[in-house]
């Protein structure tokens, strides 16, 4: 039987990204009714809101979707898509492999790592006052009457908030995620140190769970800075990276470019009953309309989703395919070096599947 699969091709080099990817998907036999729906700043203007609800309606039936990036236009009310659909569909875990493929230039070719970052909580939970505004007067006499803290007159805020119940999933994810793949460490990245009361409760979750349920899987706990560093100085001893919202995006960009940059790194987003895979990357408004985006983090986020969908050898057929497509380096786009255009990599794919 088909899978029956959402797929949001987004906007900006979205729509290139995702139709590359439906072709390389095509070739490994694997059959998939697509469902195709808009979301953005186009059905904005048509419907009033970027995340109609028919496409959160579509996503729960099919329960499974592939979508390309979306714009976030900057300082505006405009609410993040692709946060609203985090949010919306309770996608609580991003999972996004960092592999070297041999043939991408790098300093750390033995690079495998995964960021397992929490994706519902901490400062990008939306809980924000804006400059200015009366909530933010409210917010500063309720700070100097609870904390005894004179908040700048001209401060804007935004509140960051990790529950132990929303760490617990993320930290009993991971940990199973690190059995299932055969990954022996843990690396969780915090500042309990200063954020005693919210990346504390993220640190002392992971240690105590792990400590209970995983004693087969060493859990290390390292400031982010230092995680930093390390990941400049030696990624390849870095294993499964959990972290709560924030950093976790920051690190998975930071892995993205260790690896050979933004053009190569798929992502996955999960939650108990729905699954949203995308690429790391953003819209690249520079250089979208042109053909010259990257398709493999696209295809490289098909193959996730072919995983989850328990179709592994078309995956490992695509995954392989990728591979040495990029390992001849004929096809491959500009942000990698060549000259070929993104439908011509997704075709010289789709051929070693043939
Ligand atoms: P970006 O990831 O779109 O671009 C950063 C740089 O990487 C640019 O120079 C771009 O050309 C390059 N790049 C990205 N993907 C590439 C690909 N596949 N092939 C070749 N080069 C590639 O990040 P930026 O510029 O910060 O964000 C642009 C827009 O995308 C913003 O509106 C942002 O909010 C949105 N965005 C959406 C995401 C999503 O839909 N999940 C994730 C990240 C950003
Ligand atoms: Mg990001």
């Amino acid at each position: 039987m088909a899978h029956r699969i959402t797929l949001i091709p987004g906007d900006g080099i979205g729509p290139e990204v995702s139709e590359a990817a439906r072709v390389a998907l095509s070739a490994t036999g694997v059959a998939i009714q697509w469902d195709v729906q808009e979301a953005g700043s186009a059905v904005m203007e048509r419907e009033g809101t970027p995340l109609p609800e028919h496409v959160l309606a579509a996503i729960r039936e099919s329960r499974t979707a592939l979508k390309g990036p979306i714009t976030t236009p900057v300082g505006t009310g405009f609410r993040s898509v692709n946060v609203a659909l985090r949010q919306e569909l309770d996608l609580f875990a991003a999972v996004r492999p960092s592999r070297h493929i041999k043939g991408v230039p790098t300093r750390h070719p033995g690079t495998d790592l995964v960021v397992i970052r929490e994706n519902t909580e901490d400062l990008y939970r939306g809980i924000e006052f804006e400059r200015g505004s009366e909530q933010t007067q409210r917010l500063r006499d309720k700070l100097r009457e609870l904390a005894g803290y004179e908040l700048a007159e001209d401060a804007g805020v935004t509140i960051k908030p990790i529950s132990v119940t929303g760490t617990r999933r993320i930290v009993r994810f991971a940990l199973e995620f690190a059995r299932r793949h055969g990954r022996k460490k843990v690396t969780v990245g915090h500042k309990a140190n200063i954020m005693k009361f919210s990346d504390g409760v993220f640190l002392n979750t992971a240690l105590e769970i792990d400590r209970e349920d995983y004693p087969d899987i060493a859990l290390e706990a390292m400031q982010i800075d230092e995680l930093a560093m390390w990941l400049a100085w030696e990624p390849e001893t870095m294993d499964l990276l959990l972290l709560p919202n924030l950093y976790g995006d920051i690190v998975s960009d930071l892995c993205a470019g260790l690896v050979g940059g933004l053009g190569l790194a798929p992502g996955a987003n999960i939650g108990w009953e729905y699954a949203v895979f995308e690429p790391v990357h953003g819209s690249a408004p520079d250089i979208a309309g042109r053909g010259a985006a990257n398709p493999i983090a696209m295809i490289l986020t098909s193959v996730l989703m072919l995983r989850h969908l328990r179709e592994d050898d078309a995956a490992d057929r695509l995954e392989a395919a990728v591979a040495a497509t990029v390992e001849e380096g004929r096809a491959v786009t500009p942000d990698m070096g060549g000259t070929a255009k993104t439908m011509e990599v997704a075709e010289t794919i789709a051929r070693r599947l043939a």
